[in-house]
């Protein structure tokens, strides 16, 4: 008879520990959820860059439009070289609407993201403004200063993918 209580008591020690455990680890799972939801995003990438948090689909965007910059400065770049004027013109000019900033990466981009860009679309605008005038050299010179927006983008941030 005693050690059947004594059986009874364990098993039911067992039980209420079991129950206490689960318990335990659920709430643990909820908080570090909540954490992870509430707590604010590192300002840098891990090498260093400071980091631009985007969706897949801002990514995208941001890749389809950065590819038509690679087009469009060697474009640029190769027609300069042919005293093609015109070519410089139109294609100029349809760099300087883009910025590689859809109104969701405008919203989400920190000042510093937007201003380069803002100065990328100056410098595409003065070229189709000074494409069928100036020199050719000083054309060269303002792709070649255009270009540094470039360089001080992609140095300074890189794109992080979140889910949301
Ligand atoms: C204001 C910031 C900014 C400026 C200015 C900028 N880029 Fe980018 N670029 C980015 C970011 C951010 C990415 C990374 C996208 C990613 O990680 O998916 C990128 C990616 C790229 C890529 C890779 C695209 C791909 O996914 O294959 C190319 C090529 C590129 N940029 C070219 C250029 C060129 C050329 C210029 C200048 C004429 C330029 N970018 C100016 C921010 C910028």
């Amino acid at each position: 008879m005693k050690s059947i209580l004594s059986a009874f008591g364990l098993i039911l020690f067992g039980l209420l520990m079991g129950v206490g455990v689960m318990r335990y680890a659920s709430t643990e799972q909820a908080l570090r959820r909540q954490v992870s939801e509430t707590a604010p995003r590192p300002e840098r990438a891990t090498d260093g860059r400071l980091a631009l948090y985007l969706t897949a689909d801002e990514r995208a965007h941001v890749s389809a439009e950065m590819l038509q910059f690679l087009q469009g400065v060697q474009t640029i770049s190769a027609a300069v070289s042919d005293e093609d004027r015109e070519t410089i013109q139109a294609t100029a000019d349809n760099l300087r609407r883009g910025n590689g900033q859809g109104m969701g990466v405008q919203m989400k981009a920190p000042d510093g993201f937007r201003q380069i860009g803002q100065s990328l679309r100056q410098e595409f605008g003065s070229i189709a403004d000074m494409s069928l005038t100036s020199d050719m050299t000083d054309i060269q010179q303002s792709l070649s200063d255009a270009m540094t927006n470039c360089v001080a983008c992609h140095g300074t941030y890189t794109v992080v993918e979140v889910s949301d």
